[in-house]
């Protein structure tokens, strides 16, 4: 058996060692004498999964009790919609625009209700964050949505720039949660979808603040509900056992990194190396992105010579480095270097992309 090393967005590499133990627990998981799949949600053995995999997020992600933590389905699309159903309570809410996803956030948002676009970056092609003086905040704002990573556009927002605004803070944290220290009570609404830093697609992570729940109009379908949700301990419904299984070994896999310290020290080094090979290469590969918001998750890149494009894939492919193709709305390469892509995997790349860029040069 031979793995890739894989740099796929999502849904992106698992920890090979919770690979392995799912396989081990595949056909009884502790004894139970049945998959995690096969049994029920109600049931003791379950249950313990789900408190376990919620207990270590939070001790992961200092978690405060004031917050409930959603285990949902139907992606961060679903968050979308799901927040302003939520949240909007006939008022209006603002976005912060820095790439694709907080755009398609902004779009499914109107279909719900008012939505004001507090600042975008569209016109540098989303290669930047905007300045304090080009956000115009609605101090009046139901809440105020930001994507702290764009997935696509590699375009990251640091901590210290999370400001407090007076309104509820609403992220999209799909593709970096949990790849460096949070402080969670910044934020009124954390979401993401699980497949890239939590486990397989299926699950959707919300930690919401309880002060926020309880707004929904009683016309929204019962399972978009989030107070309804937390009163049901995410199980209203069936939620998605396996992946939430998934999550859980994930999530006892990064405590044994060191938690988010321990993880964020080798994302560090992963980013570090990899932008100093496309900033070293003399012009062969370049990535548009201000250095102050550079993504340490999602690396994307372009070769100056657009017809090299096809025969790079080809050559990383025969290396065994795969999933680098770039978003299809923005062409050119992308890295997405997840907690699970170790070091030696980025190692690996470093040294296709140095040896491809001096034969090719
Ligand atoms: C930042 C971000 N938000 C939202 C989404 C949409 O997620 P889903 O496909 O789970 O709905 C993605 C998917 O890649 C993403 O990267």
């Amino acid at each position: 058996m031979t793995r890739i090393w894989n740099f796929s967005a999502g849904p992106a590499a698992l920890p090979e060692e919770v690979l392995r133990q799912a396989q081990e627990e595949l056909l009884d998981w502790q004894g139970a004498g049945c998959s995690v799949m096969e049994m029920s949600h109600r049931g003791k053995e379950f249950m313990s999964i789900l408190a376990q995999a919620e207990a270590d997020l939070r001790e992961l992600m200092g978690i405060p009790e004031q917050y409930k933590v959603l285990f949902l389905q139907g992606g961060a699309t679903q968050q979308f919609a799901q927040i302003p159903m939520n949240l909007l309570a006939g008022r209006s809410a603002d976005y912060i625009v820095t790439g694709s996803w907080s755009k398609k956030a902004v779009k499914e948002a109107q279909r719900i209700g008012t939505v004001r676009v507090a600042a975008t970056t569209e016109d540098s092609g989303f290669t930047r964050l905007p300045t304090a003086e080009e956000i115009k905040l609605d101090p009046f704002a139901a809440y105020l949505h930001v994507c702290t990573n764009e997935t696509i556009h590699g375009v990251e927002i640091p901590a210290e720039r999370i400001a407090d605004t007076g309104v509820p803070l609403v992220a999209d944290m799909s593709s970096h949660i949990l790849s460096r220290p949070v402080n969670v009570e910044k934020f009124g609404l954390i979401y993401a979808g699980a497949q890239k830093n939590i486990g397989p697609s299926g699950v959707t992570l919300v930690i919401v603040h309880r002060d926020l729940l309880g707004m929904a109009p009683l016309n929204i379908p019962t399972v978009m509900d989030y107070a309804v949700m937390a009163e049901n301990g995410s199980m209203l419904n069936t939620p998605p056992t396996f992946g939430i299984y998934i999550a859980g070994l994930v999530f006892q896999w990064l405590k044994r990194q060191g938690g988010l310290a321990g993880i964020d020290a080798v994302n560090a080094e992963k980013a570090r190396i990899l932008y100093e090979c496309i900033d070293n290469s003399g012009g062969f590969y370049t990535n548009p992105v201000d250095p102050d918001c550079r993504s340490r998750m999602n690396v994307p890149f372009v070769l100056a010579d657009a017809a090299l494009d096809a025969p790079f894939l080809a050559a990383a492919k025969e290396a065994g480095v795969l999933g680098l193709k770039g978003h299809k709305s923005v062409g050119g390469m992308r890295a997405s270097i997840y907690n699970a892509v170790s070091l030696d995997a980025v190692k690996a790349l470093v040294g296709f992309m140095n040896d491809f860029a001096k034969r090719n040069g």
